[in-house]
């Protein structure tokens, strides 16, 4: 029997619940006053009449909103002409805020600077490797060594921070807009790069060793002598590659010093309890990520999954990576609200889409979110980035489905409040060796995120959920760990790899890895390297599939594969031969070349075990059968099996335990779940399975019900 069970019966409960766990730094940052969540828009006031500008707070307020981000890319309104400061717009704006209890995050508006100092100084532009500089009109289109855009952009953050240090809406700070991508070619970069990598090999013979310099004759005598590697968008596979990884390193710093130095203004003028932030790209790979957010209070993200009825994977390996990089919950600042492109657009989001958008981020860690953007704008690039509202600003199916939105979100905060994912299971993430893969693939297409992608999918599938860590980090409390193709592997990380297998840990890894050491040498040594005990292998030789250097044509094996199920799978694209030493064998490559060779292994060693996969298979159901392996050997049972299509993830702290469970397809779904829970959303009981809606949604309370029987068996 099902019993209605509303949320206000809940309620008070709920509230104990969550009291008890408000020391996180989610509850500190992300839910103001312990039990509401930020949930709200991108708003741009001078993209509007002034007149309407009291409309939409309205509006806005009606749908439930409480936050909205403004001013990013304002700096010419601010300082319509040098050392000529007017905040008297956005003041008359922060005003209406104010008047409607509105909360505001303010944007730095660095990321675009005006056109009087593009003209006055012209070297504020990046240049490209032709030698000529960005145009001017787009974004992003600054060099970060030029001294006067660097003093102009920091002075405009100051004259802001001290401006509205004391507003009453403020609570914290986004600074700049996405960055990443810099790649500026100039003398000054140039001279700024020489400096970095003087400061990090300290003298000539150290360089000349790190980069191989007996290469190619290209030995240096002189400081002075470093050029910016080839063009990465060119020409980088003539490039030296450890000269390109440094210089990957130094644009992704130059990123992370102009974000520091905005952070330290801003801590400077404001006080403590405005946050200061930043909107992430999720597994946008031009910045160390690790690193950019060490200045931060949180980390935020902007979210555009592709639509239409398949799980979007990467934005929960997005979401997972923005939750592992400061570990920690983490913001949507840019959710998807419509139909986007620059040019062309896509897809509209299908009635539920977006909500079950929303959903599939709080279900990774989110902590609250705001559109992008409020409203369709008529002028300009994004006239077809679509917001909540159209280009006529009524309020239509979207707005009502963010409303919707955002009145369960306010609902679940007290719940969520303290809540994170944690994992058994964890995956490696490594900037190094998604670098060093760009700048050498190896094989064709050859990419750390990629190879990520076939196990993470594989898990999500099974209903496993991952922490995704760096290589250095302290592994004992994950019972399962994939190191997919970790190309740089510092002797210290193999080692904590090692261990983790010896103490009791699952580990797999594969092709590619323990390749190169930090300075993007290969290691003289028999692959895997230091892993080779604990893989119980060694990689006698390798090949990459294609035929001839420049060939498009490719091998495939056929596999011989034991205990991994009926299907016949193909190596593609790449095939370690690999000689075991102590390994079992699980897949060989049925060629007769290949008899003596294994493609798949996996290996006892101290407590625990050592998996290697020494190719690639292009049929999804290999990484399915290898994960439910590995699930096993790490004596890890996710709690549903999710149906095709669906995704569950646990978020939970001391007190409860919240079951997730996201219909990503277009028709009906049923799973199996844990019976007589309270399904928060829609305030029933469960029975023995739920059925969830097309892009429904059902977060299932787990341990807390059982706990609170009593009361709550009420009806
Ligand atoms: C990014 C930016 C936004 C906006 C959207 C749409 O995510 O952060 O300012 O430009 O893209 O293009
Ligand atoms: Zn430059």
């Amino acid at each position: 029997m099902k019993i209605a069970l509303s949320f206000a019966l809940l309620q008070p409960l709920l509230i104990a619940i969550s009291s008890a766990s408000a020391e996180s730094l989610a509850d500190e940052f992300l839910f103001p006053g312990g039990n509401t969540i930020y949930v709200g828009v991108d708003y741009y006031p001078e993209h509007w009449p002034e007149e309407r500008w009291e409309t939409d707070l309205r509006m806005m307020r009606k749908a439930g909103f409480n936050i909205v981000r403004v001013a990013e890319f304002s700096w010419v309104l601010f300082e319509p002409s040098e050392g000529t400061f007017d905040f008297d717009w956005l003041d008359r704006w922060m005003e209406l805020a104010k008047k409607h209890e509105m909360k505001v995050i303010l944007g730095t508006p660095t990321a675009i600077m005006p056109a009087w100092l593009a003209k006055k100084y012209p070297e504020a532009l990046s240049q490209k490797a032709d030698g000529t500089r960005t145009v001017w009109g787009g974004r992003r289109h600054n060099c970060f060594a030029d001294q006067d855009y660097r003093r102009l952009a920091l002075r405009v953050v100051e004259k802001m921070a001290e401006h509205y240090a004391n507003h009453p809406c403020v609570v914290g700070w986004q600074i700049d807009n996405e960055l990443g991508g810099n790649d500026c070619r100039c003398v000054k970069c140039q001279e700024a790069f020489r400096l970095v990598v003087k400061d990090r090999y300290s003298s000539l013979d150290e360089i000349n060793r790190a980069w191989g310099t007996h290469f190619w004759g290209q030995r240096l005598h002189d400081w002075k002598e470093i050029p910016i590697p080839a063009d990465r968008v060119g020409d980088w596979a003539i490039s030296n590659p450890s000269a390109s990884l440094d210089w990957q390193r130094f644009t992704s710093q130059q990123s992370i010093d102009f974000l520091t130095a905005q952070a330290d203004i801003i801590r400077g003028k404001c006080p403590p309890s405005h946050f200061v932030t930043h909107n992430f790209m999720g597994l946008h790979a031009s910045i160390d990520y690790y690193a950019l957010a060490r200045p931060l209070d949180f980390v935020s993200w902007d979210n555009y999954p592709p639509l239409g009825p398949a799980i979007p994977y990467d934005s929960s390996l997005a979401a997972d990576v923005m939750r592992g990089v400061k570990k920690q919950n983490f913001l949507i600042m840019e959710q998807t609200a419509g139909p986007l492109g620059w040019s062309v657009f896509s897809l509209n989001p299908k009635p539920g889409e977006l909500r079950k958008i929303c959903y599939q981020q709080l279900a990774h860690g989110a902590d609250g979110q705001i559109w992008f953007r409020w409203r369709t704008c008529t002028v300009g690039r994004e006239q077809y980035w679509h917001g909540l509202l159209g280009h006529d600003g009524k309020a239509s199916r979207r707005y009502r489905e963010a409303a919707q939105v955002a009145t369960e979100y306010q609902e679940l905060a007290p719940k969520l409040a303290g809540t994170t994912l944690h994992p058994q299971v964890a995956i490696i993430y490594d900037y190094n060796s998604l670098w060093a893969l760009q700048i050498q693939n190896g094989y064709p297409g050859a990419s750390h995120a990629e190879a990520i992608k076939r196990y993470y999918n594989a898990l999500l599938r099974a209903g496993a959920n991952a922490d995704i860590v760096r290589p250095s980090d302290d592994l004992s409390k994950y019972k399962l760990v994939f190191a997919p193709h970790l190309h740089v592997l510092a002797d210290p990380d193999a080692q904590n790899l090692s261990k983790f297998v010896e103490r009791g840990g699952v580990l797999l890894t594969d092709c590619r890895t323990a390749v190169k050491d930090e300075t993007n040498l290969a290691y003289a040594r028999t692959l895997p390297g230091l892993l080779s005990p604990a893989l119980g292998i060694e990689i006698s030789e390798y090949e990459s599939l294609r035929q001839g250097i420049d060939g498009t044509t490719e091998t495939t094996y056929p596999l011989l594969a034991t205990g991994l199920g009926d299907v016949r799978y193909n190596a593609v694209r790449y095939a370690d031969w690999i000689s075991p030493t102590s390994a079992d064998v699980i897949a060989r490559y049925d060629a007769p070349h290949l008899k003596d060779f294994a493609a798949l292994t996996r290996n006892k060693y101290g407590d625990g075990i050592g998996w290697y996969v020494g190719t690639i298979i292009d049929d999804p159901r290999f990484y399915d059968a290898v994960v439910a392996r590995l699930l096993a050997d790490a004596n890890i049972t996710p709690i549903v099996k999710p149906p095709a299509g669906v995704e569950v993830t646990v978020r939970s702290n001391e007190v409860t335990a919240l079951l997730f469970a996201i219909n990503h397809t277009n028709q009906p779904a049923t799973l199996n779940v844990p019976s007589h829970r309270p399904n928060l959303l829609s305030g029933e009981r469960t029975e023995d399975s739920i059925t969830l809606a097309p892009f429904g949604v059902a977060i299932i309370e787990l341990e807390a019900a059982a706990k609170a029987s009593g009361p709550l068996s009420v009806p």
